[in-house]
């Protein structure tokens, strides 16, 4: 739980909502995907609500799919290229942060860091980097790869291509230009830091031809949950994206994540865990349920064997029919390790049929989804909040307007009777928002520990 007792609140948006038929549902914008005006509206309603973040997810892919099933679903088949919507974005929104996934398998980590600062100047210091190693197969093969890398190796990938970052937005100091149209100085040659990066992936020179951010540095999220994730996310990342299915499961890794974050020497509450959680609300608890059934029912039953397949790693489910008992032998793929792991875990917990299993499964893609009355919603992110199961939440609408306006209109009032969340922001910038110290550069920190060691010396005895 954060020091100030208040709940970080990210606003994930996937372009119809996070439930697999979101898009056939009478409040849902159907071609979002690129429908600018719609992210438009729905990044302002964010930001009316004063969420810390807007976050836009990404795949470099088309997926593999069964062409029935695909052509039937509007999950991540033809949208807007993040970083591209997210510069438009920062132009029609003043304070709400700005979050958007690039890849370390398929990305070069000098445009990355390029992409996010620009972001960062343009947007007045909002910009968020969710660092992913990608998980589909059809990725790869969009970049000269047969076969994805390895779940170790993209994340050894991953570790070199944040260092390398990090190093690339400390390529200049705060202080740098001076801009003396008289002198003709434009900056202090002394305040850039070539990076002269030499690894096992990556060899960058540098430095960064973007000045150093409004925030220092974008923010770094990461999504995942592996013991292959943590080790990085540890050590890197400021947000952590996850996706446990229960309290238990996230209070689990919360502690276990802020321990690691600590034995790198970091402050754990310099770093926010924020559950992806897909909220279905009603006026009432039947409301909730019948607006549940209502969504599930637009589900195809080959869009939900589909998506199901997909989130497990696209294992081969063809074997089994809808309503054999899960099986919990299937082997574990290269995808996803830890959305794999929750979702056995639950079908093994609750004895889950495999079509029981794909219902689940449709309201999120494996990340947790309550329902009920505004009431009940706010108490279950409550409890999560108030026994460090997390610091905040990613909310995933379930469709989208609709799903986003239930959420402001009804859960909201709640978290603020409760005193769980700001009623305006207290600064600009998303690491005010978040909480999140502002890091100086590398190399400003040298200087200071320098002169500091040269005072010790040259203090009397
Ligand atoms: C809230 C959330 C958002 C995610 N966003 C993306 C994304 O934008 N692109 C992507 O390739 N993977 C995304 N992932 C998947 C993760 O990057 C990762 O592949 C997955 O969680 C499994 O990680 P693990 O194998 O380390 O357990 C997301 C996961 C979560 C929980």
């Amino acid at each position: 739980m954060n020091a100030d007792g208040k709940m970080r609140l990210g606003a994930f948006f996937n372009p119809t909502g996070h439930h697999v038929a979101s898009w056939r549902h009478p409040r849902s914008q159907a071609d979002a995907g690129i429908n600018f005006q719609h992210y438009v509206e729905i990044t302002r309603t964010a930001e009316r609500a004063k969420f810390d973040m807007v976050f836009f997810a990404d795949n470099v892919c088309v997926r593999e799919a069964n062409m029935e099933a695909l052509s039937r679903s509007a999950q991540y088949i033809a949208n807007f290229e993040p970083l591209t919507l997210l510069s438009a974005l920062a132009a029609v929104t003043t304070h709400i942060g700005l979050v958007a996934t690039a890849s370390t398998s398929y990305n070069e980590p000098f445009h990355v860091a390029r992409k996010f600062a620009s972001i960062d100047h343009i947007s007045g210091g909002r910009a968020g980097w969710n660092l992913v190693t990608s998980g589909q197969e059809a990725e790869a093969k969009n970049f000269g790869r047969e076969k994805h890398y390895a779940h170790g190796e993209r994340y050894e990938r991953a570790r070199e291509f944040a260092e390398v970052v990090t190093g690339l937005w400390d390529s200049w100091d705060d202080d740098a230009f001076v801009r003396d149209k008289v002198s003709g100085q434009f900056f202090h040659p002394e305040k850039l830091h070539p990076l002269n990066h030499q690894g096992d992936n990556f060899s960058v020179r540098g430095p960064l031809n973007v000045p150093r951010t409004p925030q220092g540095r974008p923010v770094i999220v990461q999504a995942g949950g592996s013991e292959d994730m943590i080790a990085v996310a540890a050590e890197f990342a400021e947000v952590i994206f996850c996706a446990p299915l229960s309290l238990e499961h996230a209070k689990t890794f919360y502690a276990n994540l802020k321990g690691r974050v600590a034995s790198y020497g970091r402050d754990p509450d310099q770093v926010k865990i924020m559950p992806g959680l897909s909220c279905i609300v009603g006026r009432t608890a039947e409301d909730a349920q019948e607006r549940y059934e209502h969504l599930q029912s637009l589900i195809h039953p080959m869009v939900a064997r589909e998506i199901l397949a997909m989130v497990l790693g696209y294992v081969d489910l063809s074997p089994y029919s809808l309503d054999d008992p899960m099986p919990l032998n299937l082997p574990q793929s290269n995808m996803s390790q830890s959305t794999f792991q929750n979702v056995m875990d639950m079908a093994r917990k609750e004895k889950l049929t495999m079509k029981e299993v794909a219902l689940r499964v449709a309201g999120a893609r494996g990340k947790a989804v309550i329902k009920g009355s505004p009431q009940d919603i706010a108490d279950q992110m409550e409890e999560w909040f108030r026994n460090d199961g997390c610091d905040g939440f990613n909310l995933m609408p379930p469709f989208l307007p609709g799903g986003l306006d239930d959420f402001v209109e009804l859960v909201l009032p709640e978290l603020h009777r409760h005193g769980l969340f700001r009623t305006d922001y207290e600064g600009r910038t998303l690491r005010e928002h978040l909480g999140l110290k502002r890091p100086p550069s590398r190399y400003a920190v040298a200087r200071s520990e320098t002169r500091s060691a040269a005072k010790r010396t040259r203090a009397p005895a």
